[in-house]
């Protein structure tokens, strides 16, 4: 099996941006056990584990995926593509850059070439109203992400097949009461690189004890 990098965990963390440019290169079997073995020990309500993760290589199943991940994307942003990269645009203040954008283009275009697909299934789920359903599982899908970074390979959290959702949960044979919670592309990467993932300083977003009370760590970020 391929040894994992000897990424320190903090810096592991700050550095697992989204990947979306994903070469065809097959994920040994052995890798992606240990990826699923990281995941799942992260937490769940009770430690219910009421979890499922499908693993989907074959070429047909990712297809048959992509085209619905395809018309999400296409209905959700897309359709928005000479307003979101517009140049006049601050795109960064709004959250998707144009090189984000892009690269979700690239991914809502190239989906089932990803060497594998990872759908994160929650049983006792499907209609819930629980709002505390995510939290027994994104936990485990971002130790799945941040194993997969170990391997140099990268991977992001998608939801853009929910457009054909109950075609997908019956391609994927999915008891009645379950529901997909994401779908995880992954695959090593063909460009990009490993990096701090840009988001708003802990300055801006921390209240200290009140909401509204502004605290400054002591390396000023
Ligand atoms: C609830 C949720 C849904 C998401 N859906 C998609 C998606 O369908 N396609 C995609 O490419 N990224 C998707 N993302 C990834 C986000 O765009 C990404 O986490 C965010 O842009 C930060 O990326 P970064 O870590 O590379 O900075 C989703 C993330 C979350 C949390």
């Amino acid at each position: 099996m391929t040894e994992p990098d000897r990424v320190g965990l903090l810096e592991g963390l700050r550095s697992t941006p989204s990947r979306r440019y994903l070469s065809d290169t097959p994920i040994p079997d052995d890798v992606l056990w240990e990826l699923l073995d990281a995941a799942v020990r992260g937490p769940s309500g009770g430690n219910r584990q009421q979890w499922g993760w499908v693993v989907v290589t074959d070429a047909g199943a990712k297809e048959r995926i992509a085209v619905h991940y395809r018309e999400g994307w296409e209905a959700a942003y897309g359709v928005r593509r000479d307003e979101l990269l517009d140049p006049a645009r601050d795109g960064a203040a709004e959250g998707l850059s144009p090189s984000s954008f892009r690269a979700t283009e690239h991914l809502a275009g190239h989906l089932a070439q990803a060497p594998v697909l990872v759908v994160p299934v929650l049983r006792n789920a499907a209609g819930s109203t629980d709002k505390r359903l995510g939290a027994s599982i994104y936990g485990a899908v971002q130790n799945l992400l941040l194993a997969a970074r170990a391997y140099g390979i990268g991977g992001v959290l998608t939801s853009f097949h929910l457009t054909g959702e109950a075609e997908i949960d019956e391609l994927l044979g999915l008891p009645a009461d379950a529901t997909t919670m994401g779908l995880v592309p992954l695959g090593y990467p063909a460009r990009g690189r490993w990096s701090l993932p840009h988001r708003r300083p802990v300055a801006e977003v921390v209240h200290w004890g009140r909401w509204g009370e502004v605290r400054h760590g002591s390396s000023g970020r």
